[in-house]
């Protein structure tokens, strides 16, 4: 049964003749349930998947797909197939009626909830995997078979709901290319709209991990967003294109908090995510690192713009107490 929601503040009264539009919610906790609401849209569907806990960047999805379709679905499920035996499924923070008004509140049509049991039914033997360089490095070296969770939900969630459009946020670069990859080679007939990165005053992605950081934490994550803008600093501001150096820099730089450990660090061409030698025309730089428990993800694009500062890689290897080999100094 598809349950309507919302009371009398969820009924708007539209000006005109006699003339009122109920926009309640509805929630589908069944495939059969998803499926008869699809049934009756007319026009575009948006899709934006999400594991709930949701904050404003899986918002600032569902507003993108409010503007640009007919109807909106959103869903709601925390995927077990996703995580690693030893992460966080169990204590991944919920609050599902909290994350259904907030839906409610963007003019979302359906929220599709499923239960487990709905999704992966007794018996469930079939993995959609993306396969090759884009899923063998990065998130995929930390998180062994996290995107075959992933790039299996969304097939599913694909077939059931079947959009128009699907929402991914930037903040999951490797994840919105594996998605790309997914949706073109199947020929999956879904659009897959990138949506940037919403940040906190100071910088920090938001993320629903980042309840799990203490006050000291919180302040120490901040290392990561400011690698980031530090990382345009050099590239952008003064030309920097020497992609190792980069790397090491950013090293270097995050080894000033003790309290931070890093998973990685990337310098990589924005669509394939080969590491680069030298940055030419962009650059994705990517960064994962750990803060007491909590695993946190971050990247930004850069374009190196004009000229470059003269003797621009000798300016940042100072700036770290480095020495090229060969110099006065190398050898103090
Ligand atoms: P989840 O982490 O809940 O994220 C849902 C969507 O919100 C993803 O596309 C993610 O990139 C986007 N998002 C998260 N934080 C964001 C931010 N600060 N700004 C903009 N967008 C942000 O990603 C997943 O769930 C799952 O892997 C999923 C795709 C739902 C499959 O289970």
């Amino acid at each position: 049964m598809l349950t309507p929601r919302g009371s009398l503040g969820a009924v708007e009264l539209q000006e005109g003749p006699s003339r009122y539009i109920v926009t309640a919610m509805q929630v589908a906790r069944t495939i059969a349930d998803m499926r008869e609401a699809r049934a009756r849209m007319a026009g575009s569907v948006g899709f934006v998947p999400t594991m709930g806990y949701l904050h404003e960047g899986h918002l600032a999805l569902a507003r993108r797909a409010r503007a640009e379709n007919d109807s909106v679905v959103a869903s709601i499920f925390v995927n077990p197939a996703q995580f690693g035996p030893d992460e966080d499924y169990d204590r991944y923070p919920r609050d599902e009626e909290r994350d259904l008004r907030l839906l409610e509140d963007e003019s979302v049509d359906v929220a599709f909830v499923p239960s487990t049991e709905e999704v992966y039914r007794r018996g469930y033997h079939t993995w959609v995997e993306v396969t090759g360089p884009l899923v063998n490095r990065l998130e995929a070296a930390s998180r062994p078979g996290h995107f075959r969770g992933v790039t299996t939900v969304v097939a599913k969630l694909f077939n059931i709901v079947q959009p128009h459009r699907a929402y991914f946020g930037e903040k999951d670069a490797q994840q919105l290319r594996v998605i790309r990859k997914l949706v073109g080679d199947l020929s999956l007939p879904v659009e897959i709209v990138p949506v940037p990165t919403v940040r906190e005053e100071d910088g920090l992605a938001l993320s629903s991990r980042n309840v799990y950081l203490s006050p000291e934490d919180r302040q120490a994550a901040l290392v990561l967003p400011r690698a980031l803008d530090l990382a345009r600093m050099m590239v952008e501001g003064w030309g920097l294109r020497d992609a190792d150096l980069l790397r090491e820099s950013l090293h270097d730089y995050f080894r000033q908090k003790p309290q931070v450990q890093v998973d990685y660090v990337s310098v990589a061409a924005p669509e394939t995510l080969d590491e680069l030698a030298v940055i030419n025309d962009s650059a994705l730089v990517m960064a994962a690192v750990r803060v007491g428990g909590t695993r946190l993800i971050d990247n930004v694009t850069l374009t190196p713009r004009g000229e470059p500062l003269e003797d621009v890689e000798g300016r940042v290897e100072e700036m770290w107490g480095r020495r090229r080999p060969g110099e006065a100094g190398a050898a103090e």
